[in-house]
């Protein structure tokens, strides 16, 4: 994403100890706990290919991160575009808490991914502390053909695994007064060097409205291309709103708030002007520094018009009927 860098005090990237010399601790004592299924060989290997430097982007060790029960496809969303092809999702990522360009996966494979727990808390009659594990055997997944729309006017359509938000919800039964939904990203400081740069409002929080949680269409993905979801892509769970710009949908999700307070977002932190708490899509409003009526299809490089909601108006305009007032596109 781009934004305007302050300049002056902050460390540039090549002063900072390059983080594939740093040992993972705790990766090394995961893998080394997972004797029983991993072979001694196959968890060297692992082990290498992490640390001399990953060229494969699916890399994980699979004690770390467990293959995934099947599941069916959804035929209720159909993308009308087709999928972008699987590298390109997987290469060319926005996550800052690893750094800001686009090329993180290597060091987003660092981050271990088990065990791993969601804390729903606030106003909620049963909150708790769930396994991700546990959270998918209980509720169940399936696959979303869904189109993601970056505000920086890039676009891919990808198959996302997981299960609608609203799931869980009914099992913490959010309170009358609970009005808004506050997700928080980890912060794992070994392996998430961006964390290092204290000029930016960490942790990550993002954040809706309790009718846009409840909403079908937001989902929580715990898988990518019928595979695990890799941490670069905001693994092991994360949160996907298809009509609003990507940056709403907060990556390696920890802790999940209702509140009557509205959040006020990472992005709405740094700058509120160019990325607001609704920040649903539409082309006939400008970002301020460049124009939305077209989006590029990652992958192939076509480029295409944007649609208003990321064409998913049919589930969600609704929302915002009586919302005119507010600053609904940025
Ligand atoms: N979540 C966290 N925690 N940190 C981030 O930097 N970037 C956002 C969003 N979620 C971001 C994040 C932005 S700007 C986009 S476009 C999407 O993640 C990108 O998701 P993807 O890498 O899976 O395409």
């Amino acid at each position: 994403m781009r934004i305007l860098r302050r300049r002056g005090w902050e460390i540039p990237e090549r002063d900072a100890t390059p983080e594939h010399l740093v040992t993972n601790r705790r990766a090394l004592m995961a893998a080394a706990g997972a004797g029983a299924m991993l072979s001694t060989q196959a968890q060297a290997q692992w082990l290498f290919r992490r640390d001399q430097g990953a060229t494969d982007p699916w890399a994980r060790n699979p004690a770390d991160l467990p293959d995934l029960p099947p599941a069916m496809r959804n035929a209720r969303y159909q993308p009308g575009r087709a999928m972008s092809p699987e590298r390109e999702p997987i290469t060319f990522n926005n996550f800052y808490e690893f750094g800001t360009d686009k090329g993180i996966w290597p060091q987003a494979l660092r981050m271990p991914m088990r065990p791993w727990t969601v804390r729903v808390d606030g106003m909620v009659e049963q909150p708790g502390e769930f396994g991700v594990d546990d959270l998918i055997r209980r509720i169940g997944i399936e696959e979303r053909v869904y189109r993601l729309r970056c505000v920086e006017a890039w676009a891919m359509t990808v198959p996302w695994t997981g299960f609608q938000l609203s799931k869980l919800l009914e099992i913490v039964r959010p309170l009358g007064s609970a009005k808004y939904v506050r997700f928080e990203t980890a912060q794992h400081r070994e392996s998430m060097s961006g964390l290092r740069q204290s000029w930016y409002p960490w942790p990550h929080i993002e954040g809706c409205t309790i009718e846009e949680a409840a909403n079908e269409l937001t989902f929580m993905p715990v898988g990518l291309f019928g595979r695990p979801l890799p941490p670069q892509n905001g693994g092991p769970f994360r949160v996907v709103f298809p009509w609003k710009y990507g940056f709403k949908s907060g990556k390696s999700v920890t802790r999940i708030t209702l509140t009557d307070q509205r959040p006020k977002s990472f992005w709405e932190t740094l700058q509120g002007n160019e990325y607001g708490f609704w920040a649903n899509v539409n082309p006939e409003v400008a970002h301020p520094r460049w124009s939305q009526a077209t989006e590029r299809l990652i992958g192939t490089n076509e480029r295409v018009p944007t649609r208003l909601f990321n064409g998913y108006g049919e589930f969600v305009a609704g929302l915002y009927t009586n919302l005119q007032s507010e600053r609904l596109w940025a």
